[in-house]
């Protein structure tokens, strides 16, 4: 199975700094998020390749993911086994490129990566999200087992002001992840048979408030529907708008996820709170980050 990554945008929201780095190279820790996503990808055994959607005009993201083994053997020369293991690390993953063309949105950047997924279901994994227990698409995978290898989409609650960020599902909740069978129909485990899908809502037009965090297993199907996907909300090719044509000729199922579970990389805002908690919680970093911080009297609020 293939993992589809879209990693093609400009990184508007982070200029200057995307002039000449693409957003998807900007470090969380000691890694890159694209590295993040590409072996959250590849975590289930299922998944024997990640294809990374991108623009003509970012040869950085081709570049990191090619072995450099001068460098690593400079490395070792040098004692510094640790940091070449990383960079063995990054250029030895399966990743294949794929070249979205134009800007003409989510659905059309999947689409052109249809030749790789030929005829098979496939993940797509959105790259602002980090998720450090890499699990949840092994549970979408689990949720499409018991139905019939059916598609699957990760949701989660949000604010009713907030669903017009997103795409909202409607539906019913029909079961529930293996081990939480307790759990409420919002709440991490649950499973719903998906019934409609609306890309960015109002409030008011809302189905639910669950939306579509990006993490998605879908059919050949949804690919094939793209082909002739007619633009959406924003002038641009929604994938939602394809999920949402192929409910009439195929079931979907939704599975909640605690949307605490990834960290966003969207935002600057976004960016820079997930690099504080994440190095606040990583006992390579924890000690240094804080002192640091403590070095000047605390974090506070300015
Ligand atoms: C995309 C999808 C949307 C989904 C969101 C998750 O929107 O179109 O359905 O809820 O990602 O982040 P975007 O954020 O690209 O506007």
């Amino acid at each position: 199975m293939k993992a589809i990554i879209p990693a093609a945008g400009l990184g508007t929201r982070f200029l200057p700094s995307t002039k000449c780095t693409p957003k998807e190279m900007l470090p969380v820790l000691d890694k890159p998020v694209i590295q993040y996503v590409v072996e959250e990808a590849l975590e289930p055994a299922e998944v024997d390749e990640a294809i990374i959607v991108t623009s003509p005009g970012k040869p950085e993201l081709l570049s990191y993911f090619q072995p450099d083994r001068s460098l690593e053997r400079l490395l070792r020369e040098r004692g510094k086994s640790a940091y070449a293991d990383a960079v063995a690390a990054a250029g030895d993953m399966p990743v294949d490129f794929r070249y979205q063309y134009e800007p003409r949105g989510l659905g059309h950047a999947i689409r052109s990566a249809a030749d790789a997924a030929a005829g098979e279901s496939f993940l797509v994994l959105l790259g602002d999200y980090v998720v450090p227990a890499r699990d949840i698409c092994t549970k979408m995978l689990e949720v499409s087992r018991a139905h019939a290898g059916a598609s699957v989409i990760a949701v989660a609650p949000c604010a009713p002001e907030d669903v017009s960020r997103y795409g909202v599902i409607a539906g019913e909740r029909v079961g529930s992840l293996c081990g939480s069978e307790s759990a409420a129909d919002e709440e991490p485990g649950a499973v719903w048979r998906v019934s409609g899908l609306v890309e960015k809502p109002s409030a008011e037009e809302a189905p639910s408030n669950l939306y579509i965090v990006g993490r998605y297993l879908l059919s050949p199907l949804v690919m094939d529907l793209l082909a002739d996907q007619e633009p959406g909300k924003g002038g641009e090719v929604q994938l939602t708008d394809a999920m949402a044509r192929s409910l009439e000729r195929e079931a979907m199922y939704a599975v909640v996820i605690d949307p605490l579970e990834g960290f966003d990389t969207g935002t600057p805002s976004g960016w820079m709170a997930t690099n504080a908690l994440m190095a606040a919680a990583d006992p390579r970093f924890a000690a240094d980050f804080w002192a640091a911080i403590d070095e000047r009297g605390g974090l506070k609020r300015g």
